[in-house]
């Protein structure tokens, strides 16, 4: 059907020429042309063109206008309507040229136009040209896909690095809770174990001094004497243990867990201070709240009031340290897509050193009187980790506290 005419042994690229025309001597003459520089192949019909381009795509073909059967425009028209064939350069050998032929062929997607009988020079030419814009199309192509490809590749790489950075961060902060909680709960603990085992050790010298006779009042006295004073330290080190037990229970709110529900965002903060009443009245310092009503959120009200009541409990704690009628300002505002809180004092401030290390687990000032250094660790996990929010620590030391955490608002599912 068609056959290869030449295949010469010419240095430069070698391209893939299909010659179609229904009279062999035409296709002899562009043959001889083309030979030297280019593998040739021919057809002698429209429909042998089409067999040949689905089969084995060339890079370049020259077309007969006019053939018994397809004409040259309906072949141009119906490679062009196949995405496999439809890049192919294509142009038109045509006996009597006209314009009108030339822009139907042009307009169905041909690249040119070349008058029978052809000029050497200047279908060399042509067909070169097209060639090359061809060639460098594929090559911008290429290089477009490697580009891609690589990109893609990198973008990977670098998603995987940062996995690995905040896998080994979560790692890291987990080694340091367990390290911290083991601490703070090691002192309680070995002193109630060696309280109650020293008490143990009285009561059964008691025992034993019963069985002799031996009790005196003075013995009593001193047994009931002791039995008070490590009671009384068991009893402490074990309400240490509970409240910091109950702290560490605040970090970890089990989303599942918590109740998800509708709820009035100054409704909430109202009835948590509302709640803190009873301590905010043991001081001089006040709470007051700049919330518009009828900010509805569809999210976790739970932790919500237990990040208001971290923030209020530390400016009681640390921002007033020689201060009467110290003021807090609960405010926030929502958008279509998030809603702020921002909670500010009129305090101490926070020095920039403080700063970095706020959201460390058990990072306290007041170690030893009191402090754990749960509370913002709490504050900062809820915000981050269960409402997918950020926060944020402003003010300088002198000049009062604000801490700024922004929520998003998830679609509110239809019913
Ligand atoms: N409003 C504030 N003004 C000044 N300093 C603050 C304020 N809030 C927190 N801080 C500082 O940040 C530190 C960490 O606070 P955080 O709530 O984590 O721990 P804590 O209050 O010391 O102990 P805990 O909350 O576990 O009982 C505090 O020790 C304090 O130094
Ligand atoms: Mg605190």
């Amino acid at each position: 059907m068609y056959r290869l005419l030449k295949h010469g042994k010419h240095p430069a690229k070698r391209f893939r020429l299909l010659v179609v025309d229904d009279q062999p001597m035409n296709i002899q003459v562009l043959y001889q042309i083309f030979s030297e520089d280019h593998d040739v192949f021919m057809a002698t019909s429209g429909e042998q063109a089409l067999a040949f381009c689905q089969e084995t795509p060339p890079d370049l073909i020259l077309l007969d206008v006019l053939m018994p059967d397809l004409s040259g425009i309906e072949v141009c028209r119906r490679l062009k309507a196949n995405p496999l064939t439809a890049d192919i350069p294509l142009i038109f050998v045509t006996g009597q040229s006209n314009p009108e032929e030339e822009a139907i062929g042009l307009s169905a997607g041909g690249v040119d136009f070349i008058s029978k009988p052809v000029n050497a020079t200047v279908v060399r030419a042509r067909v070169q040209t097209h060639l090359m814009l061809k060639f460098q199309a594929e090559r911008i192509e290429e290089a477009n896909r490697t580009l891609e490809a690589r990109v893609a590749e990198r973008t990977e790489e670098l998603q995987q690095a940062m996995d690995h950075v905040v896998q080994q961060e979560k790692m890291a902060s987990l080694g340091s809770l367990v390290a911290g909680i083991t601490h703070e709960l090691h002192t309680p603990l070995s002193n109630m174990r060696l309280v109650s085992a020293s008490l143990l050790d009285r009561v059964e010298q008691l025992a034993d001094d019963l069985s002799a006779g031996k009790i005196s009042r003075s013995t009593l006295d001193g047994f009931i004497t002791y039995c008070r004073e490590s009671s009384a330290l068991i009893e402490r080190a074990s309400e240490r243990s509970y409240s910091l037990i109950e702290s560490f229970k605040q970090v970890s709110v089990d989303q599942s867990s918590d109740r998800r529900c509708e709820f009035d965002l100054l409704d909430i903060v109202s009835h948590t201070v509302s709640t803190l009443r009873p301590m905010l009245k043991t001081t001089s310092h006040s709470v007051d709240i700049d919330i518009p009503a009828g900010i509805i959120i569809d999210s976790f009200p739970g932790p919500l009031e237990q990040i208001i009541t971290n923030l209020i409990t530390n400016s009681i704690a640390h921002a007033f340290p020689d201060r009467e009628g110290g003021t807090m300002h609960i405010c926030a505002r929502h958008t279509d897509h998030h809603f702020t809180v921002s909670f500010e004092d009129n305090g101490v401030g926070i020095s920039d050193d403080i700063k970095l290390r706020i959201f460390d687990p058990f990072f306290t000032t007041k170690a030893g009187r009191g402090g754990s250094g749960i509370g913002m660790y709490t504050v900062y996990n809820l915000v981050t980790s269960l409402y997918g929010g950020t926060i944020e620590i402003d003010g300088r030391l002198g000049q009062g506290a604000r801490i700024t955490a922004k929520f998003p608002i998830s679609e509110r599912k239809s019913q």
